[in-house]
């Protein structure tokens, strides 16, 4: 099944926690995305929004916040008392969890306003170097095209997909320019027509975040390669349903 666990299982465990990387690999599923931005002390970490308030019990900043400020954090209850204990994982630990599990890691470099591009590329560098993981374990995408050309210097093994909401006019030349392996786009922006054109010039069309499958059924037939939804279970069940006619 082409799903990838959005932020983890997202429906079923507090999102970009080390219970929904878990999760995705006990359900079977290969992928995870995840978002990574840097700590005040420079440690990425896995986290999504610019500020800790709507996935924790604090408040602050990402950027502003310390490693040991940030996992002193509870990032479960928001989503239910029973993940009480889960801590903004860094991006180490989810590698870690990841090659225990055989899971596949989708790298959202995570960058908001004033956040310093080199210096969270470079960061993240470190910590795959130092863990030895296989290149075919990940995959870097970014909204900020600056973003996926410092990994090609710095990483250029690991493949690289360009995210965006609705397709630029020149969106094939800067896929171009990057030597991406894929594209990720918005499912509600992308046309029939740009997906022939993308595939066409042989890029792998990755689509966020279509959480129901019936509302995508179609994309598959236009050649798209990958749903990263917060419900990849949903995928599985409308595949079973599907067997069950043949
Ligand atoms: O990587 C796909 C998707 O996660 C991009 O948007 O805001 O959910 O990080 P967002
Ligand atoms: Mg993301």
């Amino acid at each position: 099944m082409k799903v990838t666990a959005h932020r983890g299982v997202s429906s079923l465990a507090p999102e970009n926690t080390l219970a929904a990387f878990k999760k995705t690999a006990e359900m079977g599923y290969q992928w995870i995305e995840i978002d990574v931005q840097l700590s005040a002390d420079q440690i990425p970490v896995v986290i999504h929004d610019q500020s800790v308030d709507r996935c924790t019990n604090g408040k602050g900043i990402v950027a502003k916040l310390a490693l040991e400020e940030l996992q002193s954090l509870d990032a479960g209850s928001w989503f239910s008392e029973a993940f009480k204990h889960e801590r903004i994982p860094t991006l180490e630990q989810t590698l870690i969890l990841a090659r225990d599990n055989k899971l596949k890691v989708n790298i959202e470099i995570k960058l908001y306003p004033e956040d310093d591009i080199e210096l969270l590329c470079e960061k993240i560098k470190e910590v795959i170097v130092a863990l030895n993981i296989e290149t075919t374990q990940l995959l870097f995408s970014s909204f900020e095209l600056a973003a996926l050309k410092k990994m090609q210097t710095l990483l250029p093994a690991i493949p690289r997909g360009l995210l965006w909401s609705v397709m630029p006019e020149n969106g094939l030349d800067l896929l171009t320019e990057i030597d991406a392996f894929s594209v990720h786009c918005h499912y509600r922006h992308l046309t029939a027509q740009q997906a022939l054109a993308i595939k066409k010039a042989g890029y792998n069309i990755y689509c966020y975040t279509p959480n129901n499958p019936e509302e995508v059924s179609e994309y598959w037939h236009w050649g798209v390669d990958m749903m990263i939804t917060d419900y990849p279970q949903a995928y599985t069940a409308c595949k079973e349903a599907l067997l069950s006619y043949a």
